[in-house]
């Protein structure tokens, strides 16, 4: 797989969490959104992107891309989605729910229903937010059924995390086999200069031969310099001192530190317009040097403080 995918959730619903470095238009209608959404996908793909991460609960984005894999037709684009979060703010952006948690079979079964479209592209599906509490790692029903989906579709079962705990959840995910082989073999989870705990990680999932898809390489953004997170200023002057260097954003930088991190990973941009999209981009076209990674390694947070911070953006 190539290093850099595009994720869709902010191109799938007109609001997402996020500090706004571009201010959304409002008044932007349904097929207009569509269109827009499709120029993305379109853009990405004219830049070399063939790895596209979705779901159900990222709104238009799986419509979206089952329309643009039609006219496409490359057997060389991969998608992954996920199952268990539904998006319930119905395009209002005065919503105050945007999306529900449900890791039930009826809503995989639901789910698979319609995301099976977007097949034979699709390659990854995964549990939306695995957490311990929700008990999905325990419940053998839902189990077996991903396992015969793996199955019957030839495709690679995963999960994404998020949270403070992302490191105990895919310690136990790994483990769990049904009939007698691995059941995940994918895992997404959040990992950039400020929150590094999957480092720890890294030889397991060599080991098992594991695919890792990297998300939030900006922490929504936070890692761009900007003047609401006063604490990171450190950071923000160092970042922008190699963005210096490199003629790059720093976007890109903390994008690079995430593929530098994790060679074999896949990095995920979370470009809402082409314009970022294209900056993202500019990540691959330099390498961190050793002493920049390991300055760069030093900002890392604590996960409680790292993940406190993240709950307290808005959607917007
Ligand atoms: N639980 C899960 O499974 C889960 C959770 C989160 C994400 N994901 C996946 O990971 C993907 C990426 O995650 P993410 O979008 O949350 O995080 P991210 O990549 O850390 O942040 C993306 C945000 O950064 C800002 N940005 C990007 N490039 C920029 C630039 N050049 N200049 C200024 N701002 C820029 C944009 O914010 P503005 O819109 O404010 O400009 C964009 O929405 C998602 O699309 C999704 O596929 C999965």
């Amino acid at each position: 797989m190539e290093n850099i995918g595009l994720g869709t959730a902010a191109i799938g619903r007109p609001i997402y969490i996020n500090i706004r470095h571009e201010k959304p238009r409002v008044d932007v209608s349904l097929p207009e959104f569509r269109k827009n959404g499709i120029g993305i996908l379109d853009h990405a793909y004219s830049h070399g992107i063939r790895f596209f991460d979705a779901s159900p609960g990222y709104g238009l984005a799986e419509s979206l891309l089952i329309e643009w894999l039609r006219q496409k037709n490359d057997p060389d684009i991969s998608v992954a989605t996920k199952w268990g979060l539904n998006y319930v703010a119905d395009f209002n952006i005065n919503a105050t729910v945007h999306e529900i948690k449900e890791h039930s079979l009826e809503k995989l079964n639901e789910q698979w229903e319609f995301s099976r479209k977007l097949l034979p592209n699709l390659k990854i599906y995964q549990i939306h937010s695995a957490t311990l509490d929700t008990g999905v790692l325990d419940n053998k029903v839902i189990l077996h059924r991903l396992h015969q989906i793996k199955k019957d579709y030839n495709i690679i079962i995963g999960l994404t995390t998020t949270g403070a705990n992302q490191v105990e959840v895919l310690k136990r995910a790994v483990d769990i086999e049904i009939e007698n082989e691995p059941i995940f073999s994918s895992f997404q989870s959040t990992y950039n200069i400020m929150e590094q705990s999957i480092l720890e990680l890294k030889e397991i999932l060599l080991n098992t031969n594991s695919q890792l898809i990297i998300k939030e390489s900006l922490a929504n953004g936070r890692l761009i310099p900007n003047t609401t997170f006063k604490e990171h200023y450190g950071l923000y002057k160092y970042i922008t001192k190699l963005a210096d260097k490199y003629n790059v954003g720093a976007d890109a930088i903390a994008i690079r530190f995430c593929i530098d991190s994790f060679p074999d990973a896949v990095s995920l941009s979370g470009a809402s317009s082409a314009n970022q999209l294209q900056s993202n981009l500019a990540a691959k076209t330099f390498k961190l040097q050793e002493d920049e990674m390991r300055l760069l390694s030093r900002y890392k947070i604590a996960p409680t403080m790292y993940w406190n911070e993240r709950n307290q953006l808005s959607w917007q």
